[in-house]
């Protein structure tokens, strides 16, 4: 590589989940402490990240083709930094075939952004895929400028192994920040402009510090930071769900009645398979107790379909499960295999064409069943966290406690929390009218 003038602006292109999002607003800090700034709508950066993941489909070969797409106007090639789950899981492979990288960084090094560059400029190419305990967080700047929503990741990595899922390989074992830590960053969060935060992990609430401390303790005692209108977390694993948290959601009004509880599947044959070490019915007993300790929440969960082997009768026990919960939304995938997974070796690898018609009919119940929830919240008032202006004059849009988007027109600024009447309900989305702003 030849030597480059160091990059003045940058531009961060992040995929995936909620962590990558975090993971994206954190290099975007750390290059701005740089000098670096970030480019214009419209504007060739000179140095662009991309922070990509590696959960489901080609996530790899979307990556090559991405880098390829990077020239810019005048035909030259910005610096390009490939981060998060493909960069962790591919890093020297990507070197090897895509001359055009010079900085290869994965989730838990990318601190070491500004070293790379400096070494990028000299025209030195790097890889840094190293998994050192936590110290991203003891050196990354103060967070800045936030939005109403903000992220905090307070655990990263998963030691589960569920026989599809490559997270315990690209994010390492489970790892908890520290108390304190994440009281100083939620509180600079806040005075950021922050009214809710999301805390984030790829299993949230097995988070715990080093005094056995579990997440609703931590959950106490944000809700006790002034300003902090709203908390909320993802995603949890079902073993991770004490009675702590389940009843911090009956004592904490400032915990969103909103739970997001992955199943995978309905059918305790391909739980097993999947290594998910719940059954179809001690998850059932889970919800119960939660519905129990606050009986308007709402439910969130992942499925997959077409797992290796699945039959026909064991997808309807699925369908047959959204059926009994009665989910307020979720998210659902084709089973795609993931390299050096268990379940990518197993026998039975389900047709794609099976797969896509499964898909499609559990999306149908799952959109039914959220028009339903939807439904049944016409007529309640609740609070509306205003996100961003609507697409009318005078619209805007925010997020209701159970986390369904609201429109509403009256006289509003991003960041209000205002109380409306839940007036008319669609699959995606409810108009509200406006009974008071609470907070401005
Ligand atoms: N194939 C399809 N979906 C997957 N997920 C994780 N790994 C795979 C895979 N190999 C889904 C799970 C998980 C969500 C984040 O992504 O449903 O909960
Ligand atoms: Fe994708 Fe998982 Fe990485 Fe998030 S942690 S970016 S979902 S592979």
């Amino acid at each position: 590589m030849r030597p480059t003038p160091p990059p003045q602006t940058y531009r961060v292109k992040s995929f995936g989940c909620q962590m990558n999002v975090y993971d994206g607003e954190r290099m975007a800090e750390l290059l701005a402490t740089q000098g670096i700034r970030p480019a214009a709508d419209g504007e060739d950066a000179d140095l662009v990240v991309l922070n990509t993941c590696h959960i489901r489909e080609k996530a790899a070969e979307k990556v090559y083709s991405d880098i390829g797409r990077l020239r810019r106007e005048d035909g030259s090639a910005p610096l390009i930094a490939v981060a998060g789950c493909v960069a962790q899981a591919e890093g020297e492979e990507i070197m090897a075939r895509a001359p055009a990288v010079s900085m290869v960084v994965g989730p838990q090094a990318y601190h070491r952004l500004p070293e790379m560059i400096e070494q990028a400029a000299l025209g030195q190419r790097s890889v840094d895929t190293d998994m050192p305990a936590q110290t991203k967080f003891d050196v990354l700047p103060a967070r800045r400028k936030v939005g109403p929503n903000a992220f905090l990741t307070v655990q990263e990595g998963c030691d589960k192994f569920c026989t599809y899922c490559v997270v315990p390989y690209t994010r390492g074992a489970e790892i908890s920040r520290s108390f304190n830590d994440l009281v100083e960053e939620a509180r600079s969060l806040v005075e950021a402009g922050a009214r809710e935060i999301t805390l984030l992990g790829q299993n949230v609430n097995a988070w715990r510090d080093d005094s056995n401390r579990g997440l609703e303790k931590l959950v106490e005692e944000l809700a006790a930071i002034p300003g902090l209108a709203r908390i909320r977390y993802t995603t949890s694993h079902p073993n991770d769900m004490t009675e702590g948290l389940i009843e911090a959601h009956r004592d904490i009004p400032q915990l969103m009645p909103f739970l997001h509880l992955p199943v995978q599947a309905g059918n305790d044959r391909v739980l097993k398979a999947m290594n998910r070490s719940h059954t179809v019915d001690s998850y059932l007993r889970i919800i119960d107790r939660v519905r129990a300790a606050r009986p308007d929440i709402a439910l969130s969960g992942d499925f997959i379909v077409g797992f290796p082997g699945e039959t026909d009768a064991e997808f309807e026990d699925t369908l047959k499960l959204v059926e009994r919960v009665g989910y307020a939304q979720c998210f659902s995938f084709k089973y795609s295999p993931r390299p050096g997974t268990p379940a990518a070796d197993m026998e039975d690898q389900v047709p794609m064409a099976v797969m896509d018609e499964r898909l499609q009919r559990l999306q149908a119940a799952l959109s039914a069943s959220q028009l339903a929830f939807n439904q049944a919240s016409v007529g309640k008032r609740c609070t509306v966290l205003v996100e961003r202006k609507g697409k009318l004059p005078g619209q805007w849009l925010g997020k209701s406690p159970w986390l369904q988007s609201v429109h509403f027109t009256a006289d509003a600024a991003i960041g209000d929390l205002v109380e409306v009447e839940l007036v008319e309900a669609g699959p995606n989305s409810l108009s509200g009218r406006l009974v008071s702003a609470i907070s401005g």
